[in-house]
Order: structure tokens, then C-alpha cells, then sequence
């Protein structure tokens, strides 16, 4: 049996009155690949800040590898949704991604810092790109340098949230190329459903409530190649609810 990376037990959250994630039970294992979906302010980025410790449970708890998120920060990779950067600022990919090796304990980088920067680098295929100003990459290019950032520092949990979202195709299936490949708990919420086909273990649809699917080969025939992502969404509730 291996063993569990986040153990999230009877989790309820609100942020007011209302209840945003109710009575949420799952075992996430260490090395799965985790794909979370669900519509729009269904909870997904709730629950994943809940699991970095930005957010406490309401009621509940969480646990990462048998310990609070809070004492687990460092072996996160965090990509948050939709990062605004100050394109003005005149920042390189190279600095951008050394700063996920930053924290409160360290200032400055060492040379283990730049090795980690090289072979990252290396691994999502953008070395020619670490003296480019962020502002001169493309969406794609953008994002790989943020993914690089969230894994510059050989997590051991791996989170993100909407890595693709206004990227075009072609960097989308790059994307999820790379993330297939990386050996670590990945935990991805999507709306792409190219992800779903891309050797994820399980997938989460979360709509305040969470339903677990684990078998996930479909019975819905993709229209022209794509599917349409309400299609699925029904799919896996009827599945989840049978
Ligand atoms: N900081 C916040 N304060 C109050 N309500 C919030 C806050 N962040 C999100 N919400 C609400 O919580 C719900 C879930 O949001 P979110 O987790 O962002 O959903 P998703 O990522 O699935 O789109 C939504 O109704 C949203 O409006
Ligand atoms: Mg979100």
C-alpha cells in the first residue's frame, strides 16, 4: 500500500455564511496524479489552498505526508490561477523561476540554487529562454517558466491550478507531456480534457461536494476530437451517482 500524501478528513470550509466545500473525504496517494474539474467557483482553487495551508478548514482537517500543510510548505510546488505579472517590470524567466527557491531563511542563491535552475530548465526544454524578459514570452512560454518555478525546488507535492488556461494547443499538450512524465504527487485542477486522457490516476469533480471518479474511461464518443466538457461533466456525475 503506498502511502498517503493528503489526507483530507470530513473537510467543510466557508469564507462567510455560506458553504463553499461541505463534508469532504479523500486519501490522495503518494505519486498519484490527481486531475480536479468542476465548473466555475465550484471550490476547486478553495480546496487547493486549503491543502497549502493558505486557508485553514472550517471544520475538518487535512494532513500532508501525516502533518499539517502549514510544517509541509516546502515540499510544495504551487503554481497558482491566473498570475498577473506586472509586465512592466522588467524581470527575466531566470529570476522568476530562482524565486521559488526563495524563502523567509534564505536571502540568497547558492550554486545548488543555479544547479536546480539549469536542470529544471533543462527538463521543461526553455534554456534558451532564461535571459528573456517575461514580458517578451509567449503564454505558453510563460507558463512553463511559472511551472518551472513551482518545481525548482524538487517537491514532493506538486499543485496546480489552470496551468493551461490561455495557452494555445500546441503548449497545452506540451504541458501535459511534461506533467505526465514527472515523478511526484501531482495534483492539477483543468478544465482541458486532453488532461483527463494524459495518465491522470483519478479525477475529482468538485461542486461544493466532492465526487471521486476512478474509472475513468469514458462512454462519451469525442464530437470531431474534442469533447464538449459539460458532456463529461454528466458523464461522471451519472458514474459517480450509479
Ligand atoms: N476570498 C474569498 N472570499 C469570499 N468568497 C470567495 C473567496 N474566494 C472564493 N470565494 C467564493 O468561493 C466559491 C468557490 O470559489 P473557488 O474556490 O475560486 O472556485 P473554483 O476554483 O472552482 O472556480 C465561489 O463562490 C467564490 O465566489
Ligand atoms: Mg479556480
Amino acid at each position: 500500500m503506498p502511502s498517503v500524501a493528503v489526507d483530507i478528513r470530513h473537510l467543510s470550509f466557508r469564507y462567510d455564511e455560506e458553504y463553499v466545500l461541505e463534508d469532504i473525504t479523500a486519501q490522495i496517494y503518494d505519486r498519484e496524479y490527481i486531475a480536479i474539474i468542476g465548473p466555475n467557483g465550484g471550490g476547486k482553487s478553495t480546496l487547493l489552498k486549503l491543502i497549502l495551508g493558505l486557508l485553514r478548514p472550517t471544520k475538518g482537517e487535512i494532513l500532508i505526508y501525516g502533518q499539517p500543510p502549514e510544517k509541509k510548505r516546502t515540499i510544495i510546488g504551487y503554481l497558482p490561477q491566473n498570475i498577473n505579472f506586472n509586465l512592466d517590470i522588467p524581470l527575466t524567466a531566470k529570476t522568476i523561476i530562482l524565486q521559488g527557491r526563495l524563502s523567509r531563511n534564505k536571502l540568497f542563491y547558492d550554486p545548488q540554487d543555479y544547479e536546480a535552475l539549469e536542470s529544471v530548465a533543462h527538463k521543461l526544454k526553455i534554456s534558451h529562454l532564461l535571459h528573456t524578459k517575461i514580458s517578451h514570452l509567449s503564454g505558453g512560454e510563460r507558463q512553463k517558466v511559472l511551472l518551472a518555478r513551482a518545481l525548482v525546488t524538487e517537491p514532493k507535492l506538486l499543485v496546480l491550478d489552470e496551468p493551461t488556461a490561455s495557452v494555445d494547443l500546441g503548449a497545452q499538450k506540451e504541458i501535459y507531456a511534461i506533467l505526465k512524465e514527472l515523478d511526484m504527487t501531482k495534483i492539477v485542477v483543468s478544465h482541458d480534457i486532453n488532461i483527463i486522457l494524459e495518465g491522470v490516476d483519478r479525477v475529482f469533480y468538485i461542486n461544493r461536494k466532492l465526487f471521486i471518479h476512478d474509472n475513468i474511461e469514458l462512454k462519451i464518443t469525442p464530437r470531431e476530437g474534442h469533447f464538449c466538457e459539460m458532456e463529461l461533466f454528466e458523464e461522471l456525475k451519472r458514474s459517480c451517482d450509479a
